[in-house]
């Protein structure tokens, strides 16, 4: 049975602690200039419907470094789901390639690009979720804190697909997770349904920004218009106002607490300059451990 990588509950706990692992010893080979080269001769397809930075620049660095190839495949190259079906092209790049990543909108597109592919899909992100984000966010803020014990989440504003995927973590990792989100743009319910069932985090959603960060351990926040939601800035700028992650917010969390942001950012309007360049903020971090880890969730798909 080949793996896919579509959300973070489909791997296990323990999968999850194993990923982090090898995450650590990849780091570290690439600080230390070991090479690692386990996958020569093999070739990803990264199929982008959105634009992209991060995922596609980590991505590909990262297969390069493992030995392998990544070919980018942008909005204009396959047309997934307009120009061909998604079972066909599933179908064909698993005729070439060994491993796939895409970034799509519509979530059922990854779902059936997985179905009918023969080769391991990795998700880098859909309208519903970003897995490979919040791997890379929780290992960072373990590195930084040396464990997760009694870790304390706020997430500020819009419960969108980074939000539920920091959800879909809680019902792996034990957390209190909070999201203070004005009312309408709540995260995917059944996710926080899922999540809540297996009692393993507490998971809770306020309108109340002050009471979410108070006592937090990080503080993480995200665009308040995600990529396909250009026409609605202006409206969603005057609801998540309230909402912003400036220094008079984060007074109310521990003095210590971790800034994230997944990046990209929109400086003053979701966060300001002060706290995103603050001693407190970690993106940059975050934004290089996605390689490290995504290299790791690669090597468990293909390799076990
Ligand atoms: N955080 C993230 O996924 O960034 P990109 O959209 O630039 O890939
Ligand atoms: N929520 C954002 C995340 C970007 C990495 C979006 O979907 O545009």
């Amino acid at each position: 049975m080949k793996r896919d990588f579509l959300h973070i509950t489909d791997f296990s706990t323990e999968e999850i602690h194993e990923t982090f692992q090898l995450a650590t010893k990849l780091k570290k080979y690439i600080r230390e200039g070991v090479e690692y080269t386990p996958l020569k001769g093999k070739t990803m397809a990264m199929i982008f419907a959105k634009p992209s930075a991060r995922t596609r620049i980590s991505f590909e660095t990262g297969m390069t470094q493992l030995g392998g190839h990544a070919i980018y495949l942008g909005p204009n190259d396959i047309g997934i789901g307009k120009r061909e079906a998604v079972r066909d092209i599933a179908r064909v790049i698993s005729r070439y390639d060994d491993v796939i990543m895409a970034r799509l909108f519509d979530h059922t597109h990854i779902l059936e690009l997985a179905k009918y592919s023969s080769v391991p899909v990795i998700n880098g992100l859909t309208d519903l979720n970003h897995p490979c984000q919040i791997m890379a966010d929780i290992f960072t803020v373990l590195e930084h804190r040396g464990n997760l014990d009694n870790l304390k989440v706020a997430f500020i504003g819009d419960g969108n697909n980074v939000a539920n995927s920091w959800i879909n973590l809680s019902a792996r990792l034990p957390m209190h997770f909070v999201l203070a989100s004005p009312t309408g743009y709540d995260p995917n319910e059944a996710i926080v349904e899922n999540a809540r069932k297996t009692g393993i985090s507490r998971v809770e959603i306020t309108r109340n920004p002050v009471e979410a960060v108070r006592d937090a351990d990080v503080i993480y926040t995200d665009v308040w218009a995600s990529m396909g939601q250009e026409a609605e800035t202006e409206k969603r700028k005057k609801d998540f106002m309230p909402y912003q992650v400036n220094a008079e917010l984060v007074k109310h969390a521990k003095s210590d607490c971790l800034i994230m942001h997944c990046l990209p950012a929109h400086r003053g309007d979701e966060i300001t300059d002060e706290v995103i360049d603050s001693e407190n903020s970690i993106v940059f971090d975050e934004a290089e451990n996605r390689m490290h880890v995504q290299k790791a969730i690669i090597l468990k798909v293909m390799l076990g």
